[in-house]
């Protein structure tokens, strides 16, 4: 299916919220490269190219092995505010205006890198992005599921000295094997410390893994969520309790989710009345970010304005922002699809 260009136009320049995006995952090639040889980390590639050229996944656990040999170059805190500015300006081009950014921290303290510097650096460049380009954000902490949660505690413990600089926390890594009550009692800790929650679920794990974060874990969101739709009783609970489903199309086209992304439940699940956004995940690895996410799903699946119009606000309804701001960006948003379209672009 080609996308017509007016409505090409149209899902680029909306206003949108990133809601899925793992920061690490923002690490472009050249920039590993460049911090590699800044800290003296040594890199199984020989190249940009050989790095590049390894980015063939053939499922989540492919990719998380590469995901975190790239990450093994981030020491300083200079290296995690270089990365973050890199993503928030890629966001910004995008018209992303909010973004709510996944960091895992254990992936930095298991090599000996403290805490305070991987917070510190991500949270200078959002506080620089806020006022240079007027870019909304928040962190959200995922605790890594093939750790144990003895681990997670840990971890929990280590950040809560920077409790005002993250709003929730989240679940991601190996999925098979590794359910959500596995982590049920520091999910529990964390909601009575007034934490949001999240969690990836039914990415490559089954129905029942969505249905377990919701019941077990008690999270608001589910991150991917895709295979919920092998459960007709769950994606209509998922419609009438209003979960938002933030589904990344790249990804799940390049992890083999969906190898064709004309076969994805995104459709389905957004007919069906379930609150589907549409965000980028590891962006540096599956071949764009949000607005190359935005026109993959919208060519290959028949997406319309009017869909375009609900994925925009979708993205703002599920966000964790206070609700006067939830308000002005909506407004934004139906502002700018109820405005004609500018003569180049309706007639492109
Ligand atoms: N960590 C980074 N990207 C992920 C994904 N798509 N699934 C699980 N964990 C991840
Ligand atoms: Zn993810």
């Amino acid at each position: 299916m080609t996308l017509d260009a007016a409505l090409a136009d149209r899902i680029r320049q909306t206003p949108k919220a990133e809601l899925h995006v793992h920061i690490e995952g923002t690490l472009e090639p050249e920039l590993i490269f460049r911090l590699a040889q800044h800290n003296k980390v040594k890199l199984p590639y020989a190249s940009v190219e050989a790095l590049r050229e390894a980015y063939a996944f053939t499922d989540l656990q492919s990719f998380l092995d590469i995901y975190y040999a790239g990450a093994s170059v981030l020491l300083t805190e200079d290296d995690f505010f270089d990365m973050t500015m890199a993503y928030v300006q890629r966001a910004v081009a995008d018209n992303v205006r909010h973004a709510e950014i996944f960091f895992d921290p254990q992936t930095h303290t298991e090599r000996g890198v403290p805490i305070h510097v991987v917070i510190d650096g991500i949270s200078d460049a959002l506080a620089q992005a806020r006022t240079q380009y007027d870019f909304s954000s928040s962190l959200i902490l995922c605790f890594l599921r093939h750790l144990s949660e003895e681990d997670a505690f840990a971890t929990l413990e280590a950040a809560l000295p920077y409790r005002d600089r993250f709003v929730g926390i989240g679940l991601d890594s190996s999925e098979q094997g590794n359910p959500p009550e596995k982590f049920a009692r520091v999910f529990a800790r964390a909601r009575e410390l007034g934490l949001h929650l999240v969690a990836h679920a039914g990415e490559e794990g089954p129905a029942q893994y969505v249905t377990d974060a919701l019941d077990i874990l008690k999270v608001e969101r589910i991150d991917h969520g895709v295979r919920a739709i092998d459960d007709p009783a769950l994606v209509e609970r998922l419609a009438r309790e209003r979960v938002a489903l933030t589904v990344c199309p790249l990804s799940n086209q390049k992890l083999k989710v969906y190898p064709d992304l004309r076969d994805h439940s995104l459709h389905r699940l957004l007919e069906a009345g379930v609150l589907v956004t549409l965000h980028s995940d590891d962006p540096a690895y599956f071949g764009g970010y949000m607005n190359a996410n935005w026109e993959a799903a919208f060519e290959a699946l028949p997406l319309t304005a009017a869909d375009g119009h609900k994925l925009a606000r979708n993205s703002f309804e599920a966000s964790f922002l206070p609700a006067s701001q939830k308000t002005a960006f909506l407004a934004e948003v139906d502002h700018f699809w109820q405005s004609p379209l500018p003569a180049a672009a309706s007639t492109a």
